[in-house]
């Protein structure tokens, strides 16, 4: 059951995403205890963010919409979070970063916030969110492939932590091949996470004529079952653009150990629960890696070697 993101060992494929309850130490504690096999913390800022309104967040019957705004306590309080964790708990624990500005005049803002859990915290990865659509007036930033090279170019080489990235799903190859044509610029990039939420959806409950969460009008970050295919074909093109020289970890759609292969096969070497962590709390770790397991050995499969990137084509 073992994988590896860059340097770093996981003991098992499937961790939590940076989403649902990741923000308080006490909710990354419970994270700890659980069989995830690793801590990813929640995107944080230079400066502390507030939840957006609610209602943010509505479980739908295929998954879930939300806005929450990336709210989190400010980066340094993540980066003494990193020690307790990493000494308690023993298994890899993950940074997740945000950029709010894109004038040249806050690119040393995301420099420090890099820099901080490069050199004074205990992460063993960074995740760099590009990708994050609820936030009022604010794009994502991997829709600009222009933006997002400049902000690889400041925020590797800071120090010999491998740093990842957090994409939205796209969904035409010229994106695709775009967007891999920046990564391969970098090359401490070592790995990427498809995908963030489906960006400004919109669901409307009919009886009462509204949409269902409140924040920027209602549009919000769609996941669940909806998007586990655009998630899946986001992991197999860049697979097809970059091989094995970044690794992928997927993410949406996560119910049970099937899903688990399949991503799997389409190459991505981890994955990340959100909406199923949500709805089922830190249980879902165990039972989805426990039926993982069980399928692994009926098949007599010895390694995670013998899922990842096995997909037959037709
Ligand atoms: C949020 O905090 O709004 C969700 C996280 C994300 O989209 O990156």
């Amino acid at each position: 059951m073992e994988t590896q993101i860059g340097n770093i060992k996981f003991s098992h494929p499937i961790f939590n995403a940076s989403g649902p309850a990741c923000t308080t130490l006490e909710e990354l504690e419970i994270i700890g205890k659980s069989e995830s096999s690793a801590i990813m913390m929640k995107t944080c800022s230079l400066e502390p963010r507030e939840w957006n309104p609610e209602p943010r967040y509505k479980e739908v019957p295929l998954g879930s919409i939300n806005s929450m705004g990336l709210p989190n306590l400010w980066y340094k309080k993540y980066v003494e979070f990193s020690h307790i964790l990493k000494e308690k708990y023993k298994k890899p624990v993950i940074a997740s970063v945000v950029w709010f500005c894109s004038t040249q005049a806050c690119n040393n803002d995301f420099e420090i916030i890099v820099k901080a859990f490069q050199e004074d915290s205990l992460v063993d990865l960074i995740e760099v969110n590009l990708s994050c659509p609820n936030v009022v007036g604010k794009p994502q930033i991997a829709y600009d492939f222009e933006t997002s090279d400049t902000i690889l170019s400041l925020v590797e080489n800071l120090w010999n932590k491998d740093i990842g990235i957090k994409l939205p799903p796209y969904f035409d190859p010229s994106h695709t091949n775009a967007m891999s044509e920046v990564i391969k610029k970098h090359p401490q990039v070592k790995f990427i996470t498809c995908i963030n939420s489906v960006g400004n959806t919109l669901i409307i409950d009919p009886e009462t004529e509204q949409p269902i969460i409140k924040p920027k009008w209602g549009f919000g970050g769609l996941g669940g079952e909806y998007v586990k295919p655009i998630a899946l074909a986001n992991v197999r093109a860049f697979y097809k653009n970059l091989w094995e020289s970044v690794k992928i970890i997927g993410a949406w759609g996560i119910l049970n150990w099937i899903d688990v292969y399949e991503f799997l096969l389409a190459w991505a070497s981890a994955v990340q629960l959100g909406t199923t962590f949500a709805k089922e709390g830190p249980e879902a770790f165990a039972r989805i890696k426990k039926e993982f397991e069980n399928y692994l050995e009926k098949k007599w499969k010895k390694s995670l070697d013998e899922v990842i990137g096995k997909l037959k084509e037709l």
